[in-house]
């Protein structure tokens, strides 16, 4: 046996039998074959270094994917974890994979106030910070040039618990290079990469709420001026994570008119980071999939009933590997139960109900 199958039978849950050498077989296509069909990409977010270690993991995304973004290896600090030294092993692997799988690739991220890089407070000043943050878009995004489908340049600008006008959060680079720094960074990611659509990226934007309306009216303000300066924006990415208990605040109505927003501002958009949080549910296998599965179709539907809507990314494809097992676990302990796959890398509710969203998805024009 090959080192690498062996391998792979030793990561992930080491209480799970350890028997199975092939996926589960599927009679049915993958999600990547349904979005196709009306001209939509489906992907998930690809964590480090199970889809090198885990073949099944790997399978999985090429089965389900026709477009993949790593979850954490392009984040400033770890992609750029030295002044002088970057990281391209882990993301030019997914690259590679990508093409192998044909594929497509988003990149995720270029500027954002957390994983950043640990060497900002030692090195990096008012003086030089534009030089730095300039040198390191010009890197990394220029590493994959003409390989990428679309880039977040930036993310989670927008936070008005901070108290501005403008509605900015207020990060390192604000502070560093005040307001200008968004604009600067996508000027910076268009010549790294022309080919690239880039996008804003940003959450807490799904519910009918009065908070997420007023983020909702700070994002487009934010959007509309950049237009209007003339900044290289292509994109909007929703990141849409979700959560069962917060979910009777959805109103399909209200998505779509932000929706129809954005396009009219010649936008793409992008639901980026789809997933679905059960910790309230009770633990009933059965009865939980059925609720995280319908508030995938609910908001997707919805989502979907918008044409600018253009490509689906879960984040994550398989509940062996979620985020959400630490952020939101649950109080009985069981593992939570939020992604299309189960940790066998079964197909759930979750997944069917993927399915009938893009199946039912207007025809994508272009
Ligand atoms: C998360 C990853 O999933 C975690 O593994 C990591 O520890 C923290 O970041 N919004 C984003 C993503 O834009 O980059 C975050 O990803 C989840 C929230």
């Amino acid at each position: 046996m090959a080192d690498i199958s062996r391998r792979s039978l030793l990561v992930g849950n080491l209480t799970a039998p350890l028997a199975r050498r092939t996926l589960p077989e599927e009679t049915e296509p993958g999600l990547r074959e349904y979005a196709a069909r009306t001209g939509l990409l489906y992907g998930a977010a690809a964590a480090w270094p199970a889809l090198r270690d885990d073949e099944h993991y790997a399978q999985s995304f090429a089965r389900e994917c026709n477009i993949l973004v790593p979850e954490n290896v392009l984040k400033m600090g770890l992609v750029h974890p030295e002044p002088d030294a970057y990281r391209f092993e882990p993301p030019d692997f997914m690259a590679d994979f990508c093409q192998r799988h044909d594929m497509r690739m988003r990149g995720h991220t270029l500027v954002w106030h957390q994983q950043i890089w640990p060497w900002l407070k030692t090195h990096v000043n008012a003086q030089n910070a534009q030089k730095h943050l300039e040198q390191h878009i010009h890197t990394v995004a220029g590493r994959y040039r003409g390989r990428m489908h679309s880039w977040d340049v930036v993310n989670e600008a927008i936070h008005l618990p901070d108290g501005r006008e403008d509605g900015l959060r207020i990060t390192p680079f604000l502070e560093l290079l005040g307001p200008g720094y968004i604009e600067l960074a996508f000027r910076a990611a268009r010549e790294a990469d022309p080919n690239a659509k880039l996008t804003y990226n940003d959450y807490g934007l799904d519910y009918d709420t009065p908070q997420q309306e007023a983020k909702r009216q700070a994002v487009l303000r934010l959007l509309r001026r950049l237009k209007e300066r003339d900044v290289p924006v292509h994109a909007f990415g929703m990141q849409a994570h979700l959560d069962w208990s917060e979910f009777r605040h959805f109103k399909p109505e209200t998505l779509q008119r932000f929706f129809r927003e954005i396009a009219s501002l010649g936008l793409e958009i992008y639901i980026t980071e789809l997933d679905v949080s059960d910790r309230d549910l009770p633990d009933d296998v059965a009865e939980r999939d059925e609720a995280i599965a319908g508030v995938y179709e609910t908001y997707l539907k919805a989502a979907l009933g918008e044409p600018a809507v253009k490509a689906v990314l879960t984040w994550g494809l398989t509940d062996r590997y979620t985020w959400l097992a630490g952020r939101r676990k649950r109080a009985s302990g069981t593992p939570v139960r939020v992604l299309p796959l189960d940790r066998e890398y079964r197909r759930k509710p979750a997944w069917r109900a993927i399915r009938d969203a893009l199946r039912s998805a207007p025809a994508r024009t272009a």
